[in-house]
């Protein structure tokens, strides 16, 4: 068992990656404390873990509000009086060419990705400090490298993870914390189907057109399964990447070596 008995924080774990690497991680014997702003979804999550769902628990956390965001640290200290790894996964995304995007989506995104991410890190970090180990995992994106059409909002917050999760690892090197983030390319997920829905609808073409352009970005020709990115955040989350900090894991079938 790669993470037995460490005391793991994720959010966004009622979808997609973050529910897939609740899967793994419980089957790898971690105590997880899983948060998202989807109560229902983190009950399915939880039914979904077969091994491990004993060690952990839900809990529902808005990550833009840093009062809830500072809840679920302050509480994982108290019970557990360590955390070993945080994954910051909780994200949104809205697609459209800039001059069409409702301020309110480009709000909501930079409040997700930025701000939560910041705010979930921001109430970790002094316990990180304290106790002189971890890793911290962001997730970044395929679109914090290149260009995507009709992503500039989001591209512009996934950036700017990179460069968090860059400025941050310096920070912590001193305590012996690393920061790392994960580059996913299209994978599979209520959030990548949603996008490509609308992009279908905003060019009038059909969903599976879009779908596959963006199975054809990546030089292996399909989409990630959500299994195939939690693999690399447990990487990221054990002794096997002990030397890395401050870097990306791009995981994206190919898309931005070509
Ligand atoms: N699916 C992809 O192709 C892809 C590619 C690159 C990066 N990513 C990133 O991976 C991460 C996970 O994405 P996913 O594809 O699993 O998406 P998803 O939509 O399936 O899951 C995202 C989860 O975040 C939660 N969330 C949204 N707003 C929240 C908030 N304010 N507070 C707490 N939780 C909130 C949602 O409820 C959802 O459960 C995101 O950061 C996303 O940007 C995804």
């Amino acid at each position: 068992m790669r993470v037995k008995d460490k005391i793991v924080v994720l959010t966004g774990a009622a979808s997609g990656i973050g529910r897939s690497t609740a899967i793994l991680f419980a089957s790898e014997g971690a105590y997880l404390i899983l948060s998202d702003i989807d109560d229902e979804g983190l009950k399915k999550t939880l039914e979904a873990i077969k091994e491990g769902k004993d060690k952990a628990s839900i809990m529902k956390v808005d990550v833009t509000k840093p009062e809830e965001v500072k809840k679920m640290i302050n509480s994982t200290i108290e019970k557990y009086s360590r955390i070993d790894v945080l994954i910051v996964n909780a994200g949104v995304v809205r697609v459209g060419q800039v001059e069409d995007i409702p301020d309110k989506d480009y709000d909501l995104l930079i409040n997700v990705n930025l701000k939560g991410t910041h705010y979930t890190c921001k109430y970790a970090v002094p316990y990180f400090k304290k106790q002189k180990f971890g890793s911290i995992i962001t997730l970044a994106s395929v679109a914090a490298h290149i260009g995507q059409l009709a992503h500039a909002n989001y591209c512009s917050t996934k950036a700017g993870i990179l460069g968090y999760t860059r400025a941050l690892a310096l920070d912590l090197a001193p305590y012996n914390v690393r920061v790392n983030s994960v580059s996913p390319g299209a994978t599979d997920t209520p959030m990548l189907q949603s996008d490509v829905a609308k992009q279908a609808r905003d060019r009038g073409v059909s969903y599976e057109e879009v779908r596959k352009e963006f199975e054809e970005e990546g030089v292996m020709g399909r989409w990630a399964r959500p299994e195939e990115i939690a693999t690399g955040i447990l990487f990221l989350a054990t002794e096997e990447s002990s030397y890395m900090t401050g870097a990306d894991l791009r995981l994206d079938g190919g898309w931005t070596t070509q």
